[in-house]
């Protein structure tokens, strides 16, 4: 990028401790418009700063305040990660269904963000490939997924059952090779709106920092961009598309879902196939 560019962000160079790799840590920075910098240049700003901290990467906005990243092992989504409380996950529930097939469920998450709920279909034994098409949340999703998977924790065999790849899943789906996945699950983002107070939504600060984050960071999709989803989608499952919504939200590219499975933070519209 030309240096006389106004960076949207910076990334701070890594020591070489940390073992990183240098060419992809700065064609990421290229790829976002990040300045990498040194820490005694770091300016004091509000713009977004990737920074490696305590073995992860992570992003920190407002003047190293409040950070955000992808960190399965965090007590508050470990939790999560029983194998009978999974099971009663909204996700698992609506994805998994009544199916008693003895293979394990393939799952294309093809809208995979943080990778929460496809972390929580994998822990429930399904087998996932994760599409993310935003470059810093697919870099810190693959770091994350990469650490499970290097870990020596109990949770290392559920990222043996994780595929990731970055970029758009209509071109995925469009050039899919090989068995087609039974089910596609969408998270598209929605819009924020002045409604969702009086829709109920209760969110804790992780949530909302995440979604802050998103609205900051993913550009939301155009209608028409949602529309292709579903379509492709509702093409390439092999028995069924999920749908993640807001409560009250309306349904994506206003197709009629079979049933919905409605939570307190998100209702998942079921569409058989
Ligand atoms: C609300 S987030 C998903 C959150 C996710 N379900 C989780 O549990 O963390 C929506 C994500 O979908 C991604 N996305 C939207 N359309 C996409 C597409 N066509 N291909 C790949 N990713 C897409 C956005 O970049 C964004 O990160």
């Amino acid at each position: 990028m030309n240096e006389r560019q106004v960076p949207k962000g910076y990334v701070l160079l890594a020591n070489e401790k940390d073992n990183l790799s240098f060419d992809s840590v700065s064609s990421l920075a290229q790829r976002l418009h990040f300045h990498t910098i040194n820490e005694e240049n770091l300016p004091i700003d509000s713009l977004p700063k990737l920074i490696f901290e305590n073995n992860q990467w992570r992003v920190f906005t407002d003047d190293r305040k409040a950070t955000v990243g992808v960190d399965f092992f965090l007590p508050s989504f470990y939790s999560r990660l029983s194998r009978q409380g999974s099971e009663k996950e909204n996700v698992v529930r609506a994805v998994k269904g009544r199916n008693k097939a003895e293979l394990p469920l393939s799952v294309l998450d093809a809208t995979a963000g943080f990778g929460h709920d496809g972390f929580l279909l994998a822990n429930a034994g399904c087998q996932l490939t994760m599409v993310e098409k935003n470059p810093l949340l697919a870099f810190l999703l693959a770091q994350a997924i990469h650490r499970v998977a290097n870990s020596d924790d109990i949770i290392a065999e559920v990222a043996s059952r994780i595929i990731f790849h970055e970029g758009d899943s209509v071109d995925v789906m469009k050039n899919w090779q090989g068995r087609r996945p039974d089910v596609v699950y969408l998270d598209p983002m929605y819009r924020v709106t002045e409604q969702e107070p009086r829709r109920g939504l209760k969110k804790t600060a992780a949530v909302k920092k995440n979604m802050a984050f998103l609205q900051q960071f993913a550009a939301h999709n155009s209608v028409a961009e949602d529309q292709l989803l579903f379509k492709s989608a509702i093409e390439m499952a092999g028995s069924k598309v999920v749908i993640k919504r807001a409560p009250g939200a309306e349904h994506l590219a206003l197709q009629t879902p079979a049933s919905s499975i409605e939570g307190k933070s998100a209702r998942f519209d079921i569409y058989p196939l």
